[in-house]
Formats: C-alpha cells, structure tokens, sequence
C-alpha cells in the first residue's frame, strides 16, 4: 500500500512564499513594531509594505484581481507576519475574516464590487459580529436591520471590532426578523462613508496595540437590500462557517507570534553567559527550549491540516478550526511566558521583544471565540460523530 506523504510536507511553492514574506517582514515590518506598540499606533508601514507586495489580502480569487492563494499559503503569510508584530498580522487575518461572509454567500454583483478593491489594497474588510451584551452568545444580537422599500435600515452597536475605522468596508450581522433567533439573522455590507456609521475611541488594550478595536455605532444606517450577503436569515450561519475557516488564521497568528519568541530566546541564550557559560549549556534551559518547540512544532502540525481542511470544505473544518485555534493560542501564551522566562529580568523590560510577545498571544486564546466556546464547538462535533 503506497502511503500518501503529503500531508507531512509543506510544498515547494509554500516554502518559497514563507522565505519572500519572512525577508520582506525582517526589512519593512520588525523595524516598526517596537513602536508600533509603544505608542497604540497602527502599522501604516506594514500595510503599504503589504499592500505594495500583494500580500494585505491573499486569499482573494484572481478573478477579482486577487492572488488566490490557498488556505495554507494565506496561513504562512499570516504566520510570518505575526512572527514580527502581532498587530500587523490583524490586515491580512481580519481583511479575510471580514470578507469570507461574501466570499462564502454573496452574489457575483457584490464579490465583484468589493473582493476587487480589497485585492487592490484600496480598503479593507473589518468583520462586525460582537455586541456590548452579544460576545460568546453571538445570536444574543441586538442590532436591527429593518426593511424599508428597496432598503434596510440598521440600528444598533458592535464591539471590538477589529480594525474598525481603518476599513472601508464592514460585514455586519444584524436581526431582521427577532423571533426566529439564529434563523432571523442576517448579513449585509457596509461601507464607512455610509450615513450614520460613527466609531468609538479606540479600546486601550493589554497587546495587539497597533491594531485599533474600536465599536461601531449604526445610526438609522439606510442601505440598499442587494448589500445583503445571500438569503435573509442566513447570516448566522455565514458568520459561523466564516469562524470555521478563519479561526483557523488565529491558530497560525498564534503560531507566528510562539515562532518570533522562541527564535529570539533560542539566540539569546547562546550568548547570555552565566557561570562562566552560555546559559544555553545548561539542561535546565533546553528542557524549556525542547519542550517550547515540540509544542510549536505540535501545533504548527494541526494547524496546517485545519488549513487544508479549509481548503477543500471538508465536513469536519468545524472541529479542526476550533481545535487548531484552541491549541495553537494555548501554545502561544506557554511559549512566549517561557520565553520571557528564558531573558530573566531582561525578558520583563520593554528593551526586548518578549513581554510584546507575550502581551500580544493573550489575546489569540479570547477573539474569534474564547478557548471555553472552541471546546463547546469541539465537543458537539465529538458527540455528533462528525470525527473519525
Ligand atoms: N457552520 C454552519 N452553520 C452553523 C455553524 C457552522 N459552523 N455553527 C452553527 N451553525 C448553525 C447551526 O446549524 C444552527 O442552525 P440549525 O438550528 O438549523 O441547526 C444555527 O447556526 C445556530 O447554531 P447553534 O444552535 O450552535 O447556536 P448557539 O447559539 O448555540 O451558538 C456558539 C453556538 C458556538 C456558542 C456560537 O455562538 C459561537 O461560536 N460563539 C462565539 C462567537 C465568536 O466566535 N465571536 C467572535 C467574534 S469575531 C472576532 O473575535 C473578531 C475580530 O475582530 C478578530
């Protein structure tokens, strides 16, 4: 029986992509990401890098002008990104968060309006699902979208939305029919220039500085009903086949922002000398680097088979992508915890990179779904038998 190897490798083509955006990250993105976090400011400069190297939003089809990059290959981008600054990696991850609703369910008349100018890099996609009192119950939602004519009018409040104010353009979940819970929720576009769209102050965040989250408020926001993305009441449904594919892009966050700490620790230990050697001699700190990299290496394994189950829709992508964000965020909050561990004093100051790290992975175990909502996905999959 021939065995089907493949799963274990990454290919050719993936390998090349990983080393043009780690050297493209080292030059224009790392410089940056110091100050990025120090002063909560977004990363213009990895944006225009990104953009300037078709890199903001991979995943768009070419037929929109996209490079259409595949499930994995828009992971490493991703992955390399985050192994940098955390805040960065939030264009290319939520540009496909916010617009995987209109990829999965939109008509051609809205892929083409929107995918084109996000490929291009002329606006970005921010994805609006949590409310003040709608977070791990997301079909709690308050916000409605009610029809008028040829319209519908959306009123209501969204929070911690990613990236909000940069983007021009926002998938917005809203109810259109309140008795039929998850089934009377709907999906629409919605562009910042639309009337009535107002942001509030940035949130003052523990990490991910550089990425602004910020609500938004809707305020008799009058659109036109073919923003809708796919048939009223279904975007629930949207939103959670949307998690499904993109959780699995937190997982590779996570997996670049673990990648950056143990890279830095692993070089600072062969120099740091104490006892008249590199620290590195000691057993002590390659059990810690042993056991940093084989959880690494661990997760990478689950993230890359999430990111084909993505690719090719397999029935099971629910579980994967809940698992391989669950576990990946998990590894990363260890990783970086024990990286900073492996600096000592040093790895509690702002001179070093660790503390970002570590600040910025905490909060890959909470968005896209806490890690205690990730194991209800899991386990109703578990129990439903969906797993061989
Ligand atoms: N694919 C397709 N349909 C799905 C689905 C999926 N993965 N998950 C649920 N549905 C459908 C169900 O089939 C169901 O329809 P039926 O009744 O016809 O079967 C309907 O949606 C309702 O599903 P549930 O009964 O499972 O809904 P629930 O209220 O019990 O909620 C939940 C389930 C898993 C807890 C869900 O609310 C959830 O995932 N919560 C977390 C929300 C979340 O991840 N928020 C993150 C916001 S985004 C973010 O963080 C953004 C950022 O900016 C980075």
């Amino acid at each position: 029986m021939a065995a089907d190897f493949d799963l274990f490798k990454v290919s050719e083509e993936h390998d090349l992509l990983r080393e043009a955006v780690r050297s493209l990250c080292e030059e224009k993105i790392l410089p940056f990401a110091a100050d990025v976090d120090e002063h909560s400011r977004f990363p213009q400069e990895a944006l225009d890098a990104l953009v300037s190297s078709d890199l903001a939003a991979v995943h768009v089809a070419e037929q929109y002008g996209g490079q259409g990059a595949d499930a994995l290959a828009t992971c490493i981008v991703i992955e390399e990104v985050a192994r940098v600054c955390a805040s960065s990696s939030l264009i290319p991850a939520v540009n496909k968060l916010g617009s995987m609703p209109v990829i999965l369910s939109g008509s051609e008349e809205l892929k083409q309006k929107y995918l084109t100018p996000l490929a291009a890099g002329s606006g970005m996609f921010s994805y609006c699902l949590s409310e003040p009192d709608a977070g791990s119950d997301a079909a709690g939602m308050k916000t409605r979208a009610d029809r008028d004519g040829d319209d519908y009018v959306l009123n209501g409040v969204k929070r911690w939305i990613t990236n909000a104010g940069v983007s021009e353009y926002y998938t917005v979940m809203a109810v259109t029919d309140p008795t039929a819970r998850s089934k009377g929720i709907s999906a629409f576009v919605v562009e910042k220039g639309d009337e009535g769209v107002t942001f509030g102050a940035p949130e003052k965040k523990l990490g991910i500085k550089g990425s602004p989250t910020r609500e938004v408020y809707f305020d008799n926001v009058r659109i036109p009903a073919d923003r809708m993305i796919g048939a009223e009441g279904t975007g629930f449904a949207t939103a959670m086949r949307t998690l499904d594919h993109t959780r699995v892009t937190i997982a590779a966050q996570a997996l670049g922002i673990a990648q950056g700490a143990l890279d830095y620790a692993s070089n600072y230990v062969k120099e740091r000398k104490q006892f008249g050697k590199p620290i590195a001699d000691f057993q002590g700190i390659q059990f810690m680097l042993a056991d940093m990299a084989m959880k690494l290496t661990a997760a990478r394994q689950l993230t890359y088979t999430a990111a084909a189950k993505s690719e090719r829709g397999d029935s099971d992508l629910t579980y994967f992508g809940a698992a391989a964000k669950c576990f990946a965020s998990d590894v990363a909050m260890e990783v970086t915890t024990d990286a900073v561990q492996l600096l000592g004093g040093y790895g509690y100051t702002k001179d070093y990179p660790l503390e970002r790290m570590m600040r910025d992975a905490k909060i890959t175990q909470i968005y896209e779904g806490t890690n205690q909502v990730q194991r209800v996905v899991m386990a109703r999959q578990v129990l439903a038998g969906g797993l061989s």
